[in-house]
């Protein structure tokens, strides 16, 4: 069995916000951020939602494979942003599309969550279980964001992505993956939900907004994602001149670039996006992939790794063939 990207697909929110628009709100510069972090815009939502922006992504992508909603099998939604808790954004997906047949829950492994979501995806169909698949990162980030901590908010923006993804009775099986999480480190990157307020207990109140220490997260990134992309490629036998685009987490430029130094290859290999959309989380891997594929830098037989890491921490790498 192997497994196909057959169809991607994205949305972003309408309103384009520009470093110089959050000099109005906080005190900060173009210059500053840019220089830090290589981001000069994001996509902020004025009322587009998760679920919403999901079942855009997932209806273009759906489109692009030339595949029908009635078909899906599965449906997997990556956010750590979702509207509700209940019920799950995969279902609202899945009600949005008509894909009366899919099955339907969230993932959350924040900014890996696409990635881990894809290996789910890939597990189940090599179990023959499902022969589809819609895999989708879907963030509105900026509900959790801290306005007033001008060194977190100003990374971040909100956006989804979707693959199409299909079981075939290739000879051989091109996909492989390798994922990890250490929740040990965990808290460098965190945000709460509801404190527990019962008849019974009343307990400490925590924050509800995103939390960073963001030397710890820039260290983490730059010193395990080389280390993990390596295991991936040992694993499927390939070196890095076998591989020939890296789309990763699009977390801030700085990282990027620091990666593919201490890999020792050119830059022009790591194609990024966070200039213009911020880091969109489980959103980042799957809207710069639709890039990519619509812009026509994606070509038959291309050798192509995703890596994400983010909050737990979690982090992987996942190998295929376009
Ligand atoms: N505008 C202007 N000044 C600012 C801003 C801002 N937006 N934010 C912070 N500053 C100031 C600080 O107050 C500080 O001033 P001081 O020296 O007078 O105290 C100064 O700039 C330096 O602040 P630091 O926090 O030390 O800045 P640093 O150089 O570490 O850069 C950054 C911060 C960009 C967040 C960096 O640590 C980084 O890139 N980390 C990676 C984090 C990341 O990408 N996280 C993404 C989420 S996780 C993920 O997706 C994997």
């Amino acid at each position: 069995m192997n497994m196909h990207i057959l169809g991607t697909g994205s949305a972003l929110p309408s309103t384009v916000v520009t470093n110089d628009d959050l000099t109005k709100y906080m005190e900060t510069s173009d210059e500053w951020i840019r220089e830090r972090t290589g981001i000069g815009s994001r996509h902020l939502s004025t009322g587009e939602t998760v679920a919403s922006l999901a079942i855009e992504a997932c209806n273009k992508a759906l489109e692009n494979a030339g595949k029908k909603a009635e078909d899906v099998e599965l449906i997997l939604v990556a956010t750590c942003s979702p509207e509700m808790m209940l019920p799950c954004c995969a279902c609202q997906v899945q009600a949005g599309i008509g894909a009366s047949k899919a099955v339907a829950f969230d993932v959350n492994a924040a900014c890996a969550g696409f990635l881990f979501s894809l290996n789910t995806a890939y597990s189940y169909l090599k179990s023959g279980m499902y022969k589809n698949a819609l895999v989708v990162g879907a963030e509105v980030l900026s509900k959790i964001m801290d306005w007033e901590d001008r060194t977190t908010c100003i990374l971040f923006g909100d956006g989804a992505g979707a693959v199409y993804v299909e079981a075939a009775e290739d000879e051989e099986d091109t996909y492989s993956f390798v994922q990890h999480s250490d929740g040990v480190k965990g808290m460098v990157l965190k945000c709460g939900t509801r404190d527990l307020n019962n008849p019974l207990y009343k307990g400490e109140e925590q924050s509800k907004f995103v939390w960073m220490d963001g030397r710890e997260i820039f260290k983490f990134a730059v010193g395990q994602i080389p280390v993990c992309i390596n295991e991936a490629m040992d694993k499927a036998g390939l070196t890095k001149d076998n591989i020939d685009l890296f789309i990763l987490h699009q977390a801030n430029k700085r990282i990027i670039s620091s990666i593919a130094k201490r890999m020792e290859l050119p830059e022009d290999r790591f194609p990024t996006n966070v200039e213009r959309v911020g880091n969109m989380s489980s959103a980042a891997i799957p809207v710069l992939l639709d890039e990519c594929n619509r812009n026509g830098q994606l070509k038959k037989g291309m050798r192509l790794v995703l890596s994400g890491f983010g909050a737990g921490l979690t982090f992987g790498a996942s190998i295929f063939s376009w």
